[in-house]
């Protein structure tokens, strides 16, 4: 089997074996993290050789990228993930996997979640026009195009918001599910808990905090957070509408209410004192 070495850092167990019994403790949480931080398919790569899978048709009754019924030739995922990653070397429970693309979309789901409801990577549309590989998308106006790859399921409902449908994937990490949280959870002030977890769900994909994030948005904090440039009241209306602003903003309307807008801004508030030099 050509299953790649999942690297470990194996100097950090020098460092490790002076450590005493308690800090040892500790240590070994951040020694998973930094384990399964290093997991990494890159998927253009793994075609390159042949190390996709079986191919086969597969029907997506309502597609959402397409909005129609679409056929594309396709690999299982969670055969390709199984083959090319010892699982037995990580908690499937406590990890999540997140999709890069190649405008900088990051969204991610539980590892578990995604493998056992049956995942396809497509790589090819059986509906595209002559010469072509995919059938254009249309968004806002603009054509767009999903290759390389699309993430695609046969049965989940396209409305179940917890399963991602990625196109224009290019990577698939494997990372601890709580690895956002460590790092940008309101720790000294749990007041802004719920302004995080609405930045955590609604923003993270496309926007980073301290370099965390997706990079399709500006990166919000460093090294100047967006509460130090813009006025609070018009930040808190920008992210309610961004249209109302600009001028064919790339930004969605994301049916956020002034309300839960103000939570996020005092949460973004909170971050522009707890900077991490990137
Ligand atoms: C689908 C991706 C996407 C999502 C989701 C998203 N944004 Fe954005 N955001 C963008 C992009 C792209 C821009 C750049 C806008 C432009 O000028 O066209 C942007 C711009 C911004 C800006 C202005 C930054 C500046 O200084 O110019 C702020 C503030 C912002 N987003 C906050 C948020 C918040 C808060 C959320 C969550 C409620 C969010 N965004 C969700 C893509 C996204």
């Amino acid at each position: 089997m050509n299953k790649p070495i999942i690297n470990i850092i194996i100097s950090s167990f020098f460092i490790f074996s002076f450590l005493s019994c308690d800090q040892k403790k500790e240590q070994k949480v951040e020694l998973t993290t930094i384990a399964q931080a290093e997991i990494k398919l890159d998927l253009l790569d793994l075609q390159k050789k042949n190390r996709l899978g079986k191919d086969t048709v597969v029907t997506i009754a309502n597609d959402p990228v397409y909005h129609k019924e679409k056929k594309y030739n396709a690999v299982s995922a969670s055969v390709l993930i199984k083959n090319e990653i010892d699982l037995t070397k990580i908690d499937p429970k406590n990890t999540k996997i997140v999709f890069e693309c190649i405008d900088g979309y990051k969204p991610e789901m539980p590892l578990e979640l995604f493998i056992k409801s049956n995942p396809y990577l497509a790589f090819k549309d059986v509906d595209a026009p002559k010469g072509a590989k995919w059938e254009p998308i249309i968004k806002n106006g603009n054509e767009m195009n999903a290759e390389p790859f699309y993430i695609v399921y046969t049965s989940v409902s396209e409305k179940d918001s917890r399963y991602k449908w990625p196109y224009n994937l290019v990577k698939i990490y494997l990372e601890p599910l709580n690895k956002s949280t460590i790092e940008l959870f309101p720790l000294k002030n749990k007041k802004l808990e719920t302004g995080y977890t609405l930045f955590k769900n609604q923003c993270l994909t496309c926007h980073s905090i301290n370099g965390i994030g997706g990079t399709m948005g500006p990166e919000l904090n460093f090294p100047k957070s967006v509460t130090e440039y813009w006025k609070e009241n018009e930040l808190v209306d920008y992210i309610v509408n961004p249209a109302s602003f600009r001028n064919k903003v790339k930004m969605p309307t994301l049916g956020i209410t002034k309300q839960q807008s103000q939570e996020i801004v005092d949460y973004l508030k909170y971050m522009s004192e707890n900077k991490k030099k990137l």
